[in-house]
C-alpha cells in the first residue's frame, strides 16, 4: 500500500530568509518577502517551505542564537507577518516547517542571564556551568565547532559554561526537565500558530557525556581541517539518552496529528538510522546528508546509496539532502553540467528530497571580498566559512536580481543578469526547467514518490561513470541511468529476456530527449541523466 503522509510524498524547500526576498530596502530578507515569492515555489512544484531562524536573536550566529523563542525579530517582520505567511502558503497548499535551536539560546536569552546571575539561581542548571580543571583551565578538553575552545569562563562565579558553538551560543541543559517543559511550549507555542514541522538544530548534540569525559584524540585529523576534527566527538554528542528526548519532542508534535519532526545530523549511516528510535518513535527524518560528503562518483555514490537503503530500520522513510545553508553549494562541488545529473538524482532516489533555495538557478560558489566577511566562523577559521552558499536568491536582471532596492548583505554571482528566475522559467533548457519538470515527474509517478528502489548491476567498466536504479510501484517500472562522466556511454537495457521490455524517454537532462524509444541500447551524452519507462512488449 502506498504511503500518503505528506512529509513522505512531498519535496521540502529550504530557505534562508536573509536571503530570499527584501521587501523594506535593508538589504536583508524578511518574511514579507517569503510571502511574495511562495508564488515560485508553488510554480516550481514542491510541497513544503523549510525557514531558517528568524526568531528574536543578536545575530551573532545569523539566528541560530535565539534570544526569545516565540518572537520574530524586527529585521525579518512581525508575529503578524508570520501569520501572514502561514495563511498565505496554506492557501497554496505548501506546508509550513520551522527551524527549532533547542541546544543552545542566545547567551542574550533571560533564561542565561537567570543562570549567570549565580551558582544559586533557580535557573542555574538549565545550561552546563562546571568548576575549572585543576589549573584553572577549561573543566575538558571539549572544542567549539567554530574553532577553540567550547568552555568560556564567567568571572562573577568563577565557573566556566559549555558552548559546542560560538560563547554567544551558550548550550542548554537537555538533562533538566524543566528546560524540556519549556522547550515543549515553545513547540506548542508554532504549532498552535499552524506549523507543519520542525526541523531541529544540531539534535544529536542534545545530550552529553553525564562526567563530562575528554574526547579522544582523532588519527585521522589534517591540518586543512577545522580545529573540532582533532579529536573525535565521542562524549561530547552523540549521547544515547538523546533517543529518548527527541522521543519526547516527537510526542509534542503528535498532540497536533501529523506534523513532522526533521532532525539535523552529521553522522555516519549506521549511527545516522538509530536516530528513528528503536521503534520509529524519534525522528521522523533524521536528516540525510551523505551525499553533501562523498565524492561524485559513480561507483561512491552508488555503493551509499544501496549502504543507506540496506542501514534504513524497517518502517523507516528515507530522505536526502543535496545542499544547505552550511556546506558548498552542489553546483560549485561538481559543475554546471554534473548539477543536472545531481538533480536528477535527487529527485529520483527513493526518500523525502530536500531542496536548497538557489539550486534551482544552479547557484554556484560566490567569491566574498574580505571585507565583506559576515560568518563568524570565517572570522575565527579562514576558508570554513559559510557566506559563499548564502547569497541572495537571484529573480530577474534588474539592479541586485530582483532581490533588494538597495545593496544586498551578501554579493550575487557575476552572472546574475543570465541567471535569474525569470530568465530561466521559459527556457526549456535551464536547469530551472529540469528541476521544474523532474518534481512534477515525481508528482505523477507513485514509482518516484513512493515506490521501491533497487540497483541495476551494469558491467564493471560502466559502474565507475554510471549508476543506474530502477524505481517501481504497481505495473509501473522506472530506470534512472546518471552519467558521472563526460564521455558518452552506450549502455546494454536488455538485462532480463524473459521480460522482453522496451523503454522510452520519460525525462533527460538534455532538453528534447523526451518520448524517444531506445532500442535495446541507450546512449548517455557526457553529463547527461535520464528516466525511462519500462512498456512490456505484447
Ligand atoms: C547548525 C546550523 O545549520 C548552523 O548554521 C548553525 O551555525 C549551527 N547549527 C549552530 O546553531
Amino acid at each position: 500500500m502506498p504511503e500518503t503522509i505528506w512529509w513522505k510524498t512531498g519535496t521540502v524547500y529550504q530557505v534562508y530568509p536573509r536571503s530570499f526576498q527584501d521587501t523594506n530596502g535593508d538589504g536583508v530578507g524578511d518574511l514579507p518577502g517569503i510571502t511574495a515569492r511562495l508564488e515560485h515555489l508553488a510554480w516550481l512544484g514542491v510541497d513544503a517551505v523549510w525557514i531558517s531562524p528568524f526568531y528574536r536573536s543578536p545575530m551573532a550566529d545569523f539566528g541560530y542564537d535565539v534570544a526569545d523563542y516565540r518572537a520574530v525579530d524586527p529585521l525579518f517582520g512581525t508575529l503578524e507577518d508570520f501569520d501572514a505567511l502561514i495563511a498565505e502558503a496554506h492557501r497554496r497548499k505548501l506546508k509550513v516547517i520551522l527551524d527549532f535551536v533547542p541546544n543552545h539560546s542566545s547567551i542574550a536569552h533571560p533564561w542565561f542571564a537567570e543562570s549567570r546571575a549565580s551558582r544559586e539561581n533557580p535557573k542555574r542548571d538549565w545550561y552546563l556551568w562546571r568548576d575549572p580543571a585543576p589549573d584553572g583551565g577549561p573543566p575538558n578538553n571539549w572544542l567549539s565547532n567554530f574553532g577553540g575552545p567550547a568552555w568560556t569562563r564567567d568571572e562573577a562565579s568563577g565557573q566556566y559554561y559549555y558552548h559546542a558553538f560560538l560563547a554567544e551560543q551558550p548550550d542548554l541543559n537537555w538533562r533538566n526537565p524543566e528546560v524540556r517543559a519549556a522547550m515543549h511550549d515553545v513547540l506548542r507555542f508554532w504549532l498552535e500558530r499552524g506549523v507543519d514541522g520542525f526541523r531541529v538544530d544540531v539534535i544529536w548534540h542534545l545530550i552529553k557525556d553525564e562526567g563530562f569525559r575528554d574526547n579522544p584524540q582523532n588519527p585521522d585529523f589534517a591540518p586543512h581541517q577545522p580545529g573540532i576534527n582533532r579529536f573525535s566527538q565521542v562524549y561530547s554528542c552523540d549521547r544515547p539518552e538523546v533517543i529518548e528526548v527527541i522521543s519526547g519532542m516527537r510526542a509534542v508534535l503528535r498532540e497536533f496529528g501529523e506534523r513532522v519532526l526533521i532532525g539535523e545530523i552529521y553522522l555516519p549511516v549506521e549511527r545516522l538510522v538509530t536516530y528513528y528510535g528503536p521503534d520509529l518513535e524519534a525522528a521522523d527524518l533524521p536528516f540525510n546528508f551523505q551525499l553533501l560528503e562523498t565524492p561524485w562518483q559513480a561507483d561512491a555514490v552508488a555503493a551509499l546509496v544501496a549502504e543507506y537503503e540496506a542501514a534504513l530500520p524497517e518502517g523507516g522513510w528515507p530522505n536526502w539532502v543535496l545542499g544547505n545553508h552550511d556546506r558548498p553549494r552542489i553546483a560549485a562541488r561538481v559543475g554546471d553540467a554534473q548539477a543536472r545529473v545531481a538533480a536528477m538524482l535527487l529527485l529520483t532516489l527513493r526518500g523525502t528530497p530536500t531542496l536548497y533555495y538557489g539550486d534551482e538557478i544552479g547557484l554556484g560558489h560566490v567569491p566574498i571580498p574580505p571585507d565583506r566577511v559576515q560568518d563568524p566562523w570565517e572570522r575565527n577559521e579562514p576558508g570554513h566559512g559559510r557566506d559563499p552558499v548564502r547569497t541572495p536568491m537571484q529573480w530577474d536582471d534588474s539592479r541586485h536580481a530582483g532581490f533588494s532596492a538597495v545593496e544586498p548583505w551578501l554579493p550575487q554571482t557575476e552572472d546574475a543578469e543570465r541567471r535569474n528566475v525569470d530568465a530561466m522559467r521559459d527556457d526549456s533548457r535551464s536547469i530551472l526547467t529540469l528541476y521544474r519538470r523532474l518534481l512534477s515527474l515525481r508528482r505523477d509517478h507513485p514509482a518516484l514518490s513512493v515506490g521501491g528502489w533497487r540497483n541495476v548491476p551494469l558491467p564493471p567498466s560502466l559502474a565507475t561513470e554510471v549508476f543506474a536504479y530502477e524505481r517501481f510501484e504497481g505495473d509501473e517500472t522506472l530506470r534512472i541511468l546518471l552519467n558521472f562522466g563526460s564521455v558518452e556511454r552506450s549502455i546494454p537495457l536488455e538485462d532480463d529476456a524473459a521480460k522482453q521490455e522496451t523503454w522510452s524517454v520519460l525525462l533527460s537532462t538534455r532538453p528534447g530527449r523526451a518520448g524517444e524509444a531506445t532500442g535495446n541500447v541507450l546512449h548517455l551524452s557526457p553529463d547527461e541523466g535520464v528516466v525511462l519507462r519500462a512498456h512490456p512488449s505484447s
